[in-house]
C-alpha cells in the first residue's frame, strides 16, 4: 500500500501533456481479439487498468509486447475463451472482452466483473444487446456464460446509452451476419475511437458519435492486422486543468482534442475561469476564487460524472453554494466525507450535494475510496494551507500516469510513501 504526502499551498505553473484515454485503451484492447492476428496501439497509457487488460490478453493465449507507450497484441493463438475470476474482479472493465471473444469464437465464459465502488452496475443491457444478436446468456455461481452458433444482426434499442453496452455489442456485431443497429448509443468520444479502430481492421462500422450506430457484418477472415493511436484522455486532462484553477495557476496542457472537452471547459467558463483553447491544447490561468456553479453529470455530452468530483473540490472552494447533482452513479459522493474533513461545506441530500464555498481547506488525514475521489483528494490537497496525508494511492494508479510526477514537474510537492 502506498499513500501521498502532499504539501499544499504552491501553484501549479507550465505545461504538462496528457496521455493517451484509459476508458479508449480499454476496449480497443478487447477489440484486438477480432482479427485473429496483429494490432499495433501506440499512445497506450501505463496504468494499473490497462496492465489488467493485457494480462487478460496474455490469459487467453495472446501475444503481448510492451515497447514503452506502443503495445502489439498478436491475437491469431488464443487457445482460451475463459477468463479467471482473479483477473475478472480487478477490474470492472474486463467485461469488455466478452463481445470480442463471443464474436470470434461464439462462445465465453467470465465470471462477474470487480472495479470501483460508485454504483451497483449491472450488465442487463450488455446481455440483451448480445441476446438480440442471437447469443443465450447463462448466469451461473458468478459466471457469465454467452454462446452463439451464429450470431445475426439486429435492431438493438438501448434503455440508456451505456458506454459499455454499446461497446460490447459493437465488436461482437462487427461479425455477425448482416446488419445491426445500435439506437440510443452512447456518444462518448472513446465509443468513436473504437469504431475507427475496427474500420481499420476491416470492419464496416458508421454513426459513433451519433446516437445510432450501424455495423454491416463481415467475416474473420476479411479483417486484417491493425494500427492505431489512442484519443487523448479527456478526463485526465481536464483534472489538469482542475489542478491549475484550484492552485490558482497557470498551466498549459498538450495532448488533448479541446472539443471533447467542452462539456468541462464551458462549466469552467461559466464559473469565471480563463481558457484558451488552441487545436490539440488548452491554457487555463487560474485567478482567485471561482464563482458557484451548478452541475448535473449526464452522458456525453453532458458533464463526464468522471470530472464531478474534481470539480466538487474545485467549487468547495468557490464564492457562494453550487449544487451537484450525479445522475448516472449512485454512490459517488464516496469524496464528501474526506472532503468535509478538511474543512468544506458539503451536505448531501439525495442524488446532490450543496457545496457552500468556503475561503480555505486545510490539510488532513484521508482515504481515497476509488480512482476519481483519489484525484479530487489530491487537488484539494494542492489547493490546502498545511499538509495531507493521501492513503490509498493505488486507486489514482489505475487511471492517473504517476500523477505526483506530472504534478511535481508544474511546481507541486507530492511525495509517494510505501508503507
Ligand atoms: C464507462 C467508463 C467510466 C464512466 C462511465 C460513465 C470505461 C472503461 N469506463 O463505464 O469511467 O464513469 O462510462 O460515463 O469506459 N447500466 C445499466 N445496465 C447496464 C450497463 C450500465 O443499468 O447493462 C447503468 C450503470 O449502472 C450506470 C449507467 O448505466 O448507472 C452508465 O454506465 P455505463 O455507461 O455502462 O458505464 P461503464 O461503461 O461501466
Amino acid at each position: 500500500m502506498e499513500k501521498f504526502v502532499i504539501v499544499g499551498g504552491n501553484c501549479l505553473k507550465g505545461t504538462v501533456r496528457a496521455s493517451g484515454s484509459k476508458n479508449a485503451t480499454l476496449p480497443v484492447l478487447a477489440a484486438s481479439i477480432l482479427n485473429a492476428g496483429k494490432s499495433v496501439i501506440h499512445e497506450v497509457p501505463n496504468l494499473r487498468d490497462v496492465a489488467v487488460i493485457k494480462d487478460v490478453l496474455r490469459y487467453l493465449g495472446a501475444k503481448v509486447v510492451d515497447n514503452q507507450n506502443t503495445v502489439e497484441v498478436d491475437t491469431s493463438n488464443i487457445q482460451s475463451v475463459e477468463v479467471s475470476e482473479e483477473l475478472m474482479r480487478r477490474m470492472r472493465a474486463s467485461n469488455l472482452v466478452l463481445g470480442a471473444l463471443l464474436g470470434r469464437f461464439g462462445r465465453v465464459k467470465v465470471s462477474y466483473p470487480g472495479g470501483c465502488q460508485i454504483g451497483s452496475r449491472p450488465m442487463n443491457l450488455h446481455f440483451k444487446g448480445l441476446q438480440a444478436l442471437g447469443a443465450t446468456i447463462q448466469e451461473k455461481y458468478g459466471y457469465i456464460i454467452a454462446e452463439s452458433k451464429k450470431l445475426t444482426g439486429a435492431d438493438i434499442h438501448l434503455d440508456l446509452p451505456s458506454v459499455g453496452a454499446t461497446e460490447n455489442i459493437m465488436m461482437a456485431a462487427v461479425l455477425a451476419e448482416g446488419v445491426t443497429s445500435i439506437k440510443n448509443a452512447a456518444r462518448e468520444p472513446e465509443i468513436v475511437d473504437l469504431q475507427n479502430f475496427l474500420n481499420n481492421m476491416g470492419c464496416h462500422v458508421k454513426g459513433a458519435g451519433t446516437d445510432t450506430i450501424k455495423i454491416e457484418g463481415v467475416r474473420l477472415s476479411d479483417l486484417k492486422p491493425a494500427a492505431h493511436t489512442v484519443i487523448p484522455d479527456r478526463i485526465e486532462a481536464g483534472t489538469h486543468i482542475v489542478a491549475a484553477v484550484i492552485t490558482g495557476g497557470e498551466v498549459t496542457v498538450t495532448n488533448v482534442i479541446p472539443e471533447h472537452m467542452e462539456p468541462l471547459l464551458a462549466k469552467l467558463r461559466e464559473a469565471g475561469v480563463e481558457i484558451t483553447a488552441g487545436d490539440d491544447y488548452v491554457k487555463v490561468k487560474g485567478n482567485g476564487r471561482v464563482k458557484a456553479v451548478d452541475i448535473k453529470t449526464m452522458h456525453y455530452p453532458g458533464f463526464p460524472t468522471d470530472m464531478q468530483p474534481q470539480m466538487m473540490a474545485l467549487l468547495s472552494l468557490a464564492e457562494g453554494t453550487s449544487v451537484i447533482t450525479e445522475t448516472i452513479f449512485e454512490n459517488r459522493f464516496k469524496h464528501v466525507g474526506e472532503l468535509r474533513r478538511m474543512g468544506a461545506d458539503i451536505k448531501v441530500e439525495g442524488q446532490s450535494a450543496i457545496v457552500k464555498g468556503v475561503k480555505k481547506l486545510s490539510g488532513a488525514y484521508i482515504e481515497a475510496s476509488d480512482l476519481r475521489a483519489g484525484a479530487a483528494l489530491v487537488l484539494a490537497a494542492l489547493a490546502a494551507e498545511e499538509g495531507t496525508v493521501l492513503e490509498n494511492v493505488h486507486h489514482l494508479d489505475r487511471g492517473y500516469e504517476r500523477l505526483e510526477l506530472k504534478y511535481n514537474s508544474l511546481g507541486a510537492r507530492i511525495i509517494r510513501v510505501h508503507n
